[in-house]
């Protein structure tokens, strides 16, 4: 399968390294993008050009670009290419939109996050009109590099975006927070804070793997009149919950706002 990611950044990197940890080569996989800077970090990837290999059969254009150059791309794609099968990265842009301008293209989006780069990504994916044997191998193309959630409606796209979409950046932000005392610790040792903050984020991945129970595992790490019972109440006193969930929540708004702006 021939894949043409049009917008190489953040996104189509990661998840083009993906595909190549994979099973897909990177024969399979070019890119069209403008900025330089990504065409540097593609290059290093090994992954072409398109506008070097124009008489490749491309199998699926993958758009990922932001919102705002969005359609442009998409008419780019229509103009030169026949009968191409689209699948937008995009936020936002519901589908509709690219359909009114030509409808008679197979289309889907899907909603991947950085962690594909590892295979431990997830992606949601919700088909507007993509035939069905196309749309399975889409959903065995993402399985490859983690998890797959199929949406049934368009409307689920904004929760998935805010939630997942965004997901990895919370992570990051919250650890912010350890990487601050953990420097003090360590003597501003950031390579050792950096692995430190590595194996409390997988131990806790593997153990979510050995049970699904979320209030099991805070039982198993908190005692009576302990330290985590004293961190958890405090959280519990400030309405963390309450705060990480109207993050969530702006996050799915501004999901939804973005499909009115364009
Ligand atoms: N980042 C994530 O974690 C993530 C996750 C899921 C979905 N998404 C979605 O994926 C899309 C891309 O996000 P991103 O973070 O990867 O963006 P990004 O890093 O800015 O990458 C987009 C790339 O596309 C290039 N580009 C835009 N219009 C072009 C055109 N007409 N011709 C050639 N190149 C063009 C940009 O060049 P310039 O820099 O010159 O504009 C840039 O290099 C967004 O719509 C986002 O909502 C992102």
């Amino acid at each position: 399968m021939n894949i043409v990611f049009y917008g190489g950044g953040n996104i189509a990197q990661a998840v083009a390294k993906g595909f190549m940890l994979s099973t897909l080569e990177t024969d399979n996989i070019f890119y069209i993008d403008r900025n330089k800077k990504n065409q540097d970090k593609l290059k290093k990837l090994q992954i072409k050009n398109f506008k070097n290999e124009s008489t490749v059969h491309v199998d699926i254009f993958i758009l990922a670009v932001k919102p705002k150059d969005a359609i442009n791309a998409y008419k780019d794609i229509l103009d030169n290419y026949k009968n191409p099968k689209i699948i937008s990265f995009v936020a936002g842009i519901k589908t509709k939109r690219y359909l009114k301008i030509n409808k008679n293209i197979e289309l889907l989006r899907a909603m991947p996050n950085t962690s594909s780069e590892f295979g431990l990504g997830i992606t949601g994916i919700y088909n507007a009109t993509f035939k069905k044997n196309n749309y399975l191998e889409i959903i065995d193309l993402f399985e490859r590099i983690g998890e797959v959630v199929e949406l049934k409606k368009e409307s689920h796209m904004d929760t998935f975006t805010g939630m997942i979409g965004s997901g990895p950046a919370y992570f990051f932000y919250l650890l912010k927070t350890y990487e601050k005392k953990l420097m003090v610790i360590c003597d501003q040792d950031q390579k050792k804070v950096n692995s430190i903050i590595l194996n409390l984020m997988w131990g806790v991945g593997l153990s979510i793997s050995k049970d699904d129970n979320l209030n099991d595992l805070i039982a198993s790490v908190a005692s009576k009149k302990g330290t985590t019972e004293a961190g958890l109440k405090s959280f519990k006193s400030g309405n963390l919950n309450k705060v990480f969930e109207k993050g969530l929540s702006a996050a799915i708004k501004r999901s939804k706002e973005i499909s009115n702006e364009f």
